[in-house]
C-alpha cells in the first residue's frame, strides 16, 4: 500500500540519514526502484514530473502500475508515489487520482501567492491523508520547462511557508537540475544551515541530486536534508546501458527484436545506480 512520505522523512530527519526521491518515466523504471528499495529494506519515494505522468498516459494510469507492482512484487517497504513540481492544477489531479504525496512548485510565484495556494493544497492534501512539499526559492537548471536560476532562498521565506503546516520544505541552496556546469560553486551551507535554524524539525529537501559530490551529500544531510531527489544520473546510465548493448552488437548483431531484453540492461544500470544512492543517504535498512 501506498503511504504518505510524512513519517519516512520525519523519521529520517531524526535519524540522520535521508530517503531518495527517484523519478520514474515508465514500467522499467518503477520496477527497477521498487525492486531495489525492497532489496536494500530501505524506504522510497517514487517521483512523476507532469511531464512524465502524460508520458505514461495519466496519473490514473500511473497509479494503477504502481499499486499492481506493489502488490505483484510483494513490496513491502514504505513506498510514497509523489508528484514531483506540480502545479496547482496538476496537484489536484494527482489528490484525485490517488498519489500518497504532492509537491506544490509555487517558487516562481510571488511569495504571497505562492504562500495563499500552498495553504489551500495543504489543506486539500491533510484531509486526504496525503503528504505536501512546498519550493521556496527557485531550483537552477531545467526540468519539465520550469526554468530555475540556482537562487539561494531567504530563510525567513522559509519559515513563512514551514509555517503553513507543509510537511517537508525544498529550498534552493544553490543545486541546479541536470549536470552540473563545471563553473558551479557548490552547495550554500551557510544558506541551509540558516534555513535549518529557522524551520527547526521539518525535514528540507534538496533537488538535483545528479552529480553532487559525496561529501557534500553528508553534510548536507547533517544539516538537516531528509529527502534528496535524484532523477538525470539514473536518465543517463539507462541511455549508456542501453547504448553500450546495441553498439556492442549484443542484441544479436542488431538483428534482436524483443523489448524486454533490450530493455534490460538499462533496468539494471537503473538498480545499480538506486542502490547507490540509498548507501550513500544511509536509509539502507530503514524501512
Ligand atoms: O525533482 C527532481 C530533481 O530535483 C532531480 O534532479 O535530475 O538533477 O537529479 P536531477
Ligand atoms: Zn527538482
Amino acid at each position: 500500500m501506498l503511504v504518505s512520505a510524512t513519517e519516512m522523512l520525519q523519521k529520517a530527519k531524526a535519524g540522520h540519514y535521508a530517503v531518495g526521491q527517484f523519478n520514474i518515466n515508465n514500467l522499467e523504471w518503477t520496477k527497477a526502484i521498487l525492486l531495489t528499495a525492497q532489496e536494500c529494506n530501505s524506504p522510497v519515494i517514487l517521483g512523476v514530473s507532469e511531464g512524465a505522468g502524460k508520458y505514461m498516459a495519466g496519473y490514473k494510469t500511473v497509479v494503477g502500475m504502481v499499486n499492481g507492482m506493489l502488490e505483484e512484487l510483494n513490496i513491502t517497504v514504505p513506498v510514497a508515489l509523489h508528484l514531483d513540481h506540480g502545479s496547482y492544477d496538476g496537484c489536484l489531479k494527482c489528490v484525485e487520482a490517488g498519489f500518497s504525496s504532492i509537491m506544490f512548485d509555487g517558487s516562481h510565484y510571488p511569495i504571497d501567492e505562492n504562500v495563499a495556494k500552498t495553504t489551500e493544497l495543504v489543506k486539500i492534501a491533510h484531509e486526504h491523508g496525503m503528504s505536501l512539499e512546498a519550493e521556496v526559492g527557485a531550483i537552477g537548471g531545467e526540468e519539465d520547462g520550469v526554468v530555475g536560476k540556482g537562487e539561494c532562498a531567504d530563510p525567513d521565506e522559509c519559515k513563512m511557508i514551514a509555517d503553513l503546516g507543509i510537511d517537508f520544505l525544498a529550498a534552493g541552496i544553490g543545486n541546479i537540475h541536470g549536470v552540473y556546469p563545471d563553473n558551479w560553486e557548490g552547495l550554500s551551507f551557510e544558506t541551509l544551515d540558516a534555513i535549518q535554524q529557522k524551520t527547526g524539525d521539518m525535514p528540507l529537501v534538496l533537488h538535483g541530486g545528479t552529480g553532487i559530490p559525496d561529501d557534500m551529500i553528508k553534510k548536507a544531510i547533517d544539516l538537516g536534508v531528509a529527502k534528496i531527489n535524484v532523477n538525470t544520473e539514473c536518465q543517463i546510465v539507462f541511455a549508456e546501458a542501453t547504448r553500450e548493448y546495441i553498439e556492442a552488437g549484443k542484441d544479436k548483431q542488431g538483428k534482436g527484436f524483443d523489448p524486454r531484453k533490450l530493455l534490460k540492461p538499462g533496468a539494471e544500470a537503473i538498480m545499480a545506480k538506486v542502490k547507490e544512492k540509498m548507501e550513500l543517504f544511509g536509509s539502507v535498512g530503514k524501512a
